[in-house]
């Protein structure tokens, strides 16, 4: 397995100084940036889009942009993002009318492309779009708010992704989104995850550092 990625959640950052706070956040040794896009349609709050994006690009920022869109309809908006200096898109089946073409499109836009499944999600989305996925994600709580607890059988979901994407021979990051922490990060990593989202559990703390070697220990134990 490649090494594990952390993704902080900008859902939970400080937006009145976003640009200090995610430079903050990939200073004391974080991966990627998550950056949640709600559009108070398919999920129920509304975030950011490509404007913030950019600002964040034109800020300095030259970590891998990971957007999770939970928007409907997704393909719209979709190039906006890849010029806006998105690295990831992930969206979820059931924003897309043809799962197939948006995957495209996010790869011709030269992005990586990923599938996001809902805990109530049914995995046969993946039956004919394995090649075209750089990243599959769960998530581990409904979409649409952070600080929400994980979901126990998100833990079964990921064992039965990890051995989908082990004997595809594919090369797809296993990501989990939504209650992760320093006390069940080593449990999600054990069960097949290797990029983990965390909002709330880094953001709410005032040494992202102290929180972000938290993590890592547990991943090395
Ligand atoms: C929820 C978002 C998550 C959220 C995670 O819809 O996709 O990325 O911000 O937040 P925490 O880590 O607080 O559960
Ligand atoms: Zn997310």
């Amino acid at each position: 397995m490649r090494p594990f990625l952390i993704a902080p959640s900008i859902l939970s950052a400080d937006f009145a100084r976003l640009g200090d706070d995610v430079k903050a956040v990939l200073d004391a040794g974080s991966d990627v940036v998550h950056f949640d896009v709600m559009d108070n349609h398919y999920v129920p709050n509304l975030t950011i889009g490509p404007m913030v994006c950019t600002a964040l690009r034109n800020y300095g920022i030259t970590a891998d942009i990971d957007v999770h869109l939970m928007v409907k309809p997704v393909d719209r908006i979709i190039p906006d993002f890849a010029k806006a200096g998105a690295s990831i898109i992930t969206f979820h089946p059931e924003a897309s009318e043809h799962i197939d073409r948006t995957l495209q499109l996010i790869k011709e836009s030269g992005c990586k492309a990923g599938l996001v499944f809902n805990p109530g999600t049914p995995l046969h989305y993946l039956d004919h779009v394995m090649d075209k996925l750089d990243v599959i994600l769960l998530m581990s709580v409904n979409p649409g708010f952070g600080g929400q607890s994980f979901i126990p059988h998100t833990l079964e979901k990921l064992r039965q992704v990890r051995a989908i994407i082990d004997a595809s021979g594919f090369d797809i990051r296993l990501q989990v989104d939504g209650g992760v922490k320093v006390d069940n990060i080593a449990e999600i990593a054990a069960a097949g995850a290797d990029m983990f989202v965390a909002g709330s559990a880094i953001f709410n703390q005032p040494d992202y550092k102290v929180v972000i070697d938290q993590m890592r220990a547990e991943l090395a134990s």
